[in-house]
């Protein structure tokens, strides 16, 4: 699997990864608790950090839709959640913010080189949607599992370049030389 390359950390040794959905409750929750469950798994928990939020503010300070914490439930998984609404600050407090849908990403001012679509990591179907599944049936949870946990797969194969970006070039240096 190739890995994406992803924009440097503000601060050396450090990175920040925010997840953006409509309403907290559903989609950044899911890929929160999944991507956090890899990196704890990569020995990455000491430098990236993963946080969630909504557009929307309607869900502010609830546990995730019972539909998805039983999703990741079943899949071993732990759903613990709280609904916190995005803010402009989060623009200038992480490095790395991932969007679940094209609305979610012009509702956050849109593309750059630290926002971008979660989807675009996806190393099936890259630079797709991952849809809503609130208004839909379990069977719309299970779709949103399976593209956020080979997508956080992904993402979690890029850190370590990320994270030390000459020592990545001078192993590559090497393995060319
Ligand atoms: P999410 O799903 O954006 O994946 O959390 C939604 C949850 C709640 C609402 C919309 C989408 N809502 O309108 O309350």
């Amino acid at each position: 699997m190739s890995t994406p390359a992803l924009p440097p950390p503000r601060e050396p040794g450090r990175y920040r990864i925010g997840l953006v959905c409509l309403g907290n409750i559903c989609r950044s929750p899911m890929a929160d608790v999944v991507l956090r469950t890899r990196v704890d798994e990569a020995g990455l928990a000491g430098s990236v950090a993963v946080d969630s939020c909504g557009t929307g503010g309607w869900h502010v300070g609830d546990p995730m839709d019972r539909r998805a914490a039983a999703t990741l439930s079943a899949a071993g998984y732990d759903p613990v959640h709280r609904a916190q609404q995005f803010d402009p600050s989060w623009l200038d407090d992480h490095d790395l913010l991932l969007a679940m849908d094209g609305a979610n990403l012009a509702d956050v001012g849109g593309r750059s080189e630290r926002v971008r679509l979660f989807r675009d990591l996806d190393p099936v179907g890259t630079g797709g949607e991952v849809p809503d599944p609130y208004y839909g049936g379990d069977s719309g949870f299970e779709e949103v599992l399976s593209m956020v946990e080979r997508t956080c797969a992904a993402l979690v194969a890029a850190l370590p370049a990320a994270l030390s970006p000459s020592s990545e070039h001078e192993r590559s240096d090497r393995e060319q030389a």
